[in-house]
């Protein structure tokens, strides 16, 4: 690098920059702005999570069960019973955890299964928390076998077995840790294992948000960064927002970026109407991977049943991406359907996308 900043006359700095974008257009193809994951640009988000149950916007359900938990753990003088929120990314569940530690007045120490990597690693943070503290897991389903035998009796008895020594000589010894309580993450709940699941006294799931809910929460943000946005504007965003929110906030940014440099700096409609028009994000917040994850069903497979690893084969997308982000959504919005031979583009989906619903009815026999 250094070289190269040399011969081109170019600072390191600027070459570094350089490199990496290079990488990132690489490594991710192309950017999707309903892209619910997490991208550098939404660090700014954190800002504007919600610092309270009351602040939080939706989600009701969850939010009275959590009242209850935080209420009676408090009535005890007890820690908070182990939580494990799933549901599709983007939705609150980081938020969640946040919110319950602060309600609580307890720490938080953040981690992620992909992050611990040895069961040495889980111990380090074990026997550095303290009473209360709260240990957020994100991405749990990714906890290495090894790592998640050491997580059961720390969330069980509180206790972390450790082994000293090699061969006969080897002998284990027990060390008591303080009450703590784990807040579990995860977008894939079937990925988590049932030994696992079990030790969760509680178990959430997030849904996506209806409109009402989406438009507080984008009307919300825009006060908070300073926009100007009107009821109709904002009910666009929230419309094509895939009942995200951080796809919201995002979305929010580039139409935000639009009518500065386009408009009058307002978001109103017509505006928001135009800004994600040209973001290729349709009525109902398909971008492009959504609407060529239907036509390979409805083009290539004759409408299904078809499995999805085919399906993103076909379109040269990775399948995580379609299991965690693509289907879930178009499942949410009857556009598929999941049946036991493959998944199935509905009527919906023809109509949606202006294509002829073939005349023979299919019966698809729905699993669960
Ligand atoms: N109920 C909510 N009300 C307001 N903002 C929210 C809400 N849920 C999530 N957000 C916003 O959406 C963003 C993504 O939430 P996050 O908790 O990181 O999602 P997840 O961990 O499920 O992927 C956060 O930055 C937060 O600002
Ligand atoms: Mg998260």
């Amino acid at each position: 690098m250094a070289k190269l900043a040399i011969s081109e006359n170019i600072s390191p700095a600027d070459c570094e920059k350089t490199l990496a974008g290079i990488i990132r257009v690489m490594v991710n193809k192309e950017e999707r702005v309903t892209d619910p994951d997490l991208k550098p640009d939404d660090r700014l988000d954190q800002s504007l999570r919600p610092v309270s149950l009351a602040d939080l916007i939706g989600q009701n359900q969850v939010k009275e069960n959590l009242e209850i938990l935080i209420a009676a753990a408090r009535q005890r003088g007890e820690p908070l019973d182990h939580v494990l929120f799933y549901g599709p990314p983007g939705l609150g569940k980081t938020t969640l955890a946040h919110i319950l530690a602060n309600e609580m007045g307890v720490n938080i120490k953040i981690t992620s299964g992909p992050a611990i990597e040895r069961a040495g690693d889980l111990a380090a943070i074990l026997t550095n928390l303290r009473a209360g503290d709260i240990l957020f897991i994100d991405e749990i389903h990714r906890l290495g076998r090894a790592v998640e035998e050491i997580l059961y009796p720390a969330m069980e008895d509180y206790a972390l077995d450790i082994v000293i020594g090699k061969g006969p000589s080897a002998r284990s010894i027990r060390l008591k840790l303080p009450r703590f309580t784990v807040i579990g993450a995860t977008t894939r709940l079937a990925l988590v294992t049932s030994p696992l699941r079990a030790r969760f006294g509680a178990v959430y799931r997030l849904d996506y948000y209806d409109q009402p809910a989406m438009q507080l929460i984008i009307s919300r943000a825009a006060q908070l960064i300073d926009v100007t946005a009107d009821g109709e504007g904002i009910a666009e965003i929230a419309r094509r927002s895939r009942g995200t929110p951080r796809v919201a906030l995002r979305l929010l940014r580039r139409v935000r970026d639009f009518s500065q440099v386009r408009g009058n700096g307002c978001i109103d409609r017509n505006c928001a109407m135009e800004a994600l028009n040209l973001l290729a994000v349709d009525g109902l917040g398909l971008d492009d991977v959504d609407r060529r994850v239907l036509l390979a069903v409805i083009d290539k497979y004759n409408g299904g049943p078809v499995g999805l690893s085919t399906i993103a084969a076909s379109i040269s997308e990775e399948p995580d991406t379609i299991m965690d982000v693509v289907e879930p959504y178009l499942l949410q919005l009857g556009f598929l359907e999941r049946t036991s031979q493959g998944r199935v583009a509905t009527r919906q989906a023809y109509d949606h996308l202006g294509k002829k619903y073939p005349v023979q009815e299919k019966q698809p026999r729905l699993i669960e």
